[in-house]
């Protein structure tokens, strides 16, 4: 068992939720949280645990290397769990660049700051947590395996397949301990409005339409958050090193059925009727990857994990803490919220 691990990417959407895990489950741990607080973190959603002796919050750049240096040294982090990222594929195609610092330097600078730090030794670990999205898109019945090969379709696919590949290199001429993990998409209590399911309650909330890219014929593989932080901390603690795994939902839906149901579910829990109506199909995402699919097996039968909640119970579940989080909502949509913790931590 690791005693001080590096969370990166904590105050985000998947990061809060391994955060609360691991310093609940591991209280003999010290549990560090760096974060940038970009618009996508939320100290807010750490609020439960913030008390906690284990706990230790750092506002900071991944690319920041006297930081991590400082920050390894005093905490003598030896296990790294790095979520930190830009996250939104719609934001990649507008400003690309800035994916390849966050999610190619930054990943970068981390290993160089654990090679440094740890010299060799095989205790330690660097866990890294990416995306389905780095085997590009996949024809039915066929299903992403951890030998499919790479074929990164928008600038965020391509910047973690780049985070990816140079996470193996570092393992291969380093000999740094290096688990990666290749997840499909997440949802549930936490994450930013702007990604499909959070953006279509938050609408349907406000009367306001449903944007569905193209037909509405695209096809993800969901997967609820908790269940996923669940598979991050068996592989961080039980995973074999050098391995991949593949972690997804088999819960394969296209888009426009997705949001249809979810509508149904809306309106069963607000009393209101005919939600569908709001939806509207407007232009495709450029270059949208038609289908995913994940092939969890490996983890299944090496780690006995799978899936806990089905999609509807997933899906009432994130209504419920949407429509009971409204406060939560206006502030990360309200650009004030970030303002305001950037300003209280650069004061610290
Ligand atoms: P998110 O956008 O909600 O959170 C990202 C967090 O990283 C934010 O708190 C942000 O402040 C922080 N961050 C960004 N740049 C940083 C930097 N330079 N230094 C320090 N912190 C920085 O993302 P998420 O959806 O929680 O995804 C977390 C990780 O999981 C990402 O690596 C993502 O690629 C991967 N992933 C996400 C999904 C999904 O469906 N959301 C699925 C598979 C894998
Ligand atoms: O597969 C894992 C990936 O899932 C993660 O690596 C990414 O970080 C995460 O953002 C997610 O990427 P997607 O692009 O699949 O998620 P998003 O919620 O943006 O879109 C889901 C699907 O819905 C996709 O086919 C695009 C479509 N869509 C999305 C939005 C925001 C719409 O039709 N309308 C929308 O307004």
């Amino acid at each position: 068992m690791k005693r001080s691990i590096l969370i990166t990417g904590g105050a985000g959407f998947i990061g809060s939720h391994v955060v609360r895990r691991l310093v609940v489950n591991y209280p003999q741990c010290q549990i560090t949280n760096l974060d940038l607080l970009t618009y996508a973190g939320n100290l807010e959603n750490l609020k439960d645990i913030e008390h906690l002796d284990n706990y230790y919050f750092v506002k900071g750049d991944i690319g920041d290397e006297r930081l991590l240096s400082r920050l390894f040294k005093e905490y003598d982090i030896d296990g790294v769990v790095h979520l930190a990222a830009e996250s939104h594929v719609d934001r990649s195609i507008s400003d690309p660049l800035s994916f390849i610092k966050a999610n190619v330097l930054g990943t970068v600078t981390l290993l160089n700051a654990c090679l440094n730090h740890w010299r060799g030794s095989t205790e330690s670990l660097f866990y890294h947590i990416s995306t389905d999205e780095v085997y590009g898109s996949i024809v039915a019945p066929e299903l992403f395996t951890e030998t499919t090969a790479y074929d990164p379709q928008s600038p965020y696919s391509a910047s973690k397949a780049s985070s990816d590949h140079f996470v193996r290199a570092y393992r291969n001429t380093y000999n740094l301990p290096v688990i990666i993990s290749n997840c499909s998409n997440n949802y549930g209590p936490c994450q930013f409005p702007e990604k499909l399911i959070p953006l279509c309650i938050n609408n349907i909330r406000h009367r306001k339409p449903l944007p569905i890219y193209g037909q509405g014929e695209n096809i993800r593989d969901w997967l609820y958050v908790e269940d996923h932080a669940r598979a991050i901390d068996l592989i961080f603690h039980k995973g074999k090193e050098g391995e991949i795994y593949n972690i997804g939902g088999d819960n394969q839906w296209k888009n426009i059925d997705l949001v249809r149901l979810l509508c149904d579910i809306v309106d069963n829990q607000l009393g209101t009727t005919n939600s569908q109506e709001l939806i509207e199909f407007v232009k495709d995402r450029p270059g949208h990857d038609a289908r995913y699919a994940i092939d969890a097996s490996k983890i299944k039968s090496e780690l006995d994990w799978k899936p806990s909640v089905s999609l509807e119970q997933g899906l009432a579940k994130t209504v419920e803490w949407y429509l009971s989080n409204e406060e939560w909502l206006k502030h990360v949509t309200s650009g004030q919220y970030q303002e305001y913790y950037q300003e209280l931590y650069s004061k610290r």
